[in-house]
């Protein structure tokens, strides 16, 4: 072929590629434009909190959907990737091949060493589950977090910041953090493996320091998550599919391919690979208050994703015929520690006088019942949070346990403490649920 009609094909790939940036764009300008309207009708109905809800509902199941498709196919390459046979029978040209069975039927596969003599005509690209992932994971930042961000970004106990700089730090952290990491792979310390995994842990352990401190325990967890999953992403758009891209119009044109961008997009790939188990536990963990309601819960953040590391690290080498001996174990241990660590304390009472539910049923009336009831009065939680109303003694006493954990011992209800509750309210309803939550 000659130079110029390569050219063109580049051009017309350019220009494929644009078009697709531009409908998505369009697409996403309708969405918003379609969700405002309906948003719109929402408050004019009168049901905005309900449909807000559902709206959660659905991007959060995109959300999932697109990081199994993302994180399911970078399991199968590293799996790929860990399993080829490199030495019986290869062809020149060849690093490796394997054969699977899956679904009925017989897969080989064969992965060049560098790239086959002639592109081939389809050839399959995997992005977009990446950067869909990133998208309804920002959606679902703005809608839960930012939306409301005095509820769910704020602890008063943790920093008297306001909302809005509540929000410019969650934002900042994924900008600043993108930066920071993508400066070290820019160092010759991306050569080495082991020191770039240190500094990287002490840098994301430094972040969630500062988090926890500046933002309620789960936004500080949620944004960690999110700086970890937008690295991945990043690592994705900004490196290994540009060098990817260099690699297939270097091969198209016949010039000798730069090993070095592959090598480069590899590692940032592999910085991937050690990233999914984390940024997964993160996200969930965030759902859990023995996790981030705790009063060190920067550390179990460090924890878990060290935990989570080592089970990775076992995977890859496990699919390598190899055996990392110590790393179950030791996720193991620090996950029975990290059990242990966060149970919680033994709350001590002022005293063991007998408390009546008649002196409980107004402190539960004062500071939850404007959330956790049938017909909410807060000003953003305007259906009942996880369905939990006490609006009757019954209601109040079979959910005694988990008030005993929420309002007393981790004091993470009401949340962001905003009716206010005292610590004498705090003790007198752990006083009635130790003596047995009876309602006379
Ligand atoms: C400002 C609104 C608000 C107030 C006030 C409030 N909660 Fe909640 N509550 C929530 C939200 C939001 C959730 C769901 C998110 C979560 O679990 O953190 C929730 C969840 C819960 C849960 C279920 C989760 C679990 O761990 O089982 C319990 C129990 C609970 N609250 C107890 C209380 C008690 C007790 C009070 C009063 C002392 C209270 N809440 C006051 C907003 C509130």
């Amino acid at each position: 072929m000659s130079k110029n009609s390569i050219d063109t094909d580049d051009l017309k790939e350019s220009i494929k590629e644009i078009a697709l940036y531009r409908s998505v764009i369009v697409m996403l300008a309708l969405l918003c434009i379609a969700g405002y309207a309906i948003y719109y009708l929402a408050v004019w109905a009168g049901i905005e909190a309900h449909v807000l809800d559902w709206l959660h509902l659905v991007i959060r199941w995109a959300h999932v959907v697109f990081g199994i498709a993302w994180i399911g196919a970078s399991f199968y390459f590293i799996f790929l990737e860990n399993s080829l046979n490199r030495t019986e029978n290869l062809r020149d040209e060849l690093a490796g091949n394997l054969w699977a069975i899956h679904g009925g039927g017989f897969y080989y596969i064969e992965k060049y060493k560098i790239a086959p003599g002639e592109i081939p005509k389809t050839l399959h690209w995997f992005k977009y589950e990446a950067y869909f992932t990133w998208l309804s994971g920002f959606i679902l930042l703005l809608l839960v977090y930012y939306f409301n961000a005095k509820a769910y970004m704020l602890d008063p106990a943790v920093s008297n910041i306001s909302a809005g700089t509540s929000v410019a730090i969650g934002i900042g952290t994924l900008i600043i953090g993108w930066f920071i990491y993508d400066f070290l792979c820019r160092t010759s310390l991306l050569q080495k493996k082991k020191t770039f995994a240190i500094v990287g842990f002490a840098i994301i352990t430094l972040i969630g320091y500062i988090l926890t401190h500046l933002l309620s325990g789960r936004a500080a967890f949620m944004h960690v998550g999110a700086l970890i999953g937008t690295i991945m992403v990043g690592n994705v758009f900004f490196t290994i599919i540009p060098a990817q891209k260099a690699m297939v119009r270097a091969a198209k044109k016949g010039l000798a391919l730069n090993p070095e961008l592959g090598k480069y997009a590899g590692l940032r790939s592999l910085h991937n690979n050690y990233m999914t188990l984390p940024v997964i536990y993160v996200m969930i963990s965030n759902h859990f208050p023995a996790t981030f309601g705790s009063s060190f819960n920067w550390i179990v953040l460090a924890v878990l994703t060290l935990a989570s590391v080592a089970v990775r690290h076992f995977i890859n080498l496990h699919e390598q015929g190899r055996h990392a001996k110590l790393m179950l174990p030791f996720a193991a241990i620090a996950l029975i520690s990290l059990v242990i660590v966060t149970s919680p304390n033994k709350v001590k009472f002022s005293s063991d006088e007998p408390v009546s539910f008649s002196e409980i049923q107004p402190i539960i009336q004062k500071r939850c019942v404007s959330c956790h009831s049938s017909k909410p009065t807060d000003d953003t939680e305007k259906v009942s949070p996880n369905g939990i109303m006490f609006d009757s003694a019954e209601e109040i006493h079979k959910m005694a346990d988990r008030i005993m954990v929420r309002a007393v011992q981790t004091k993470t209800m009401p949340q962001a403490n905003k009716t206010g509750m005292t610590e004498e309210e705090r003790d007198l309803l752990g006083r009635w649920i130790q003596q047995g939550a009876k309602l006379n």
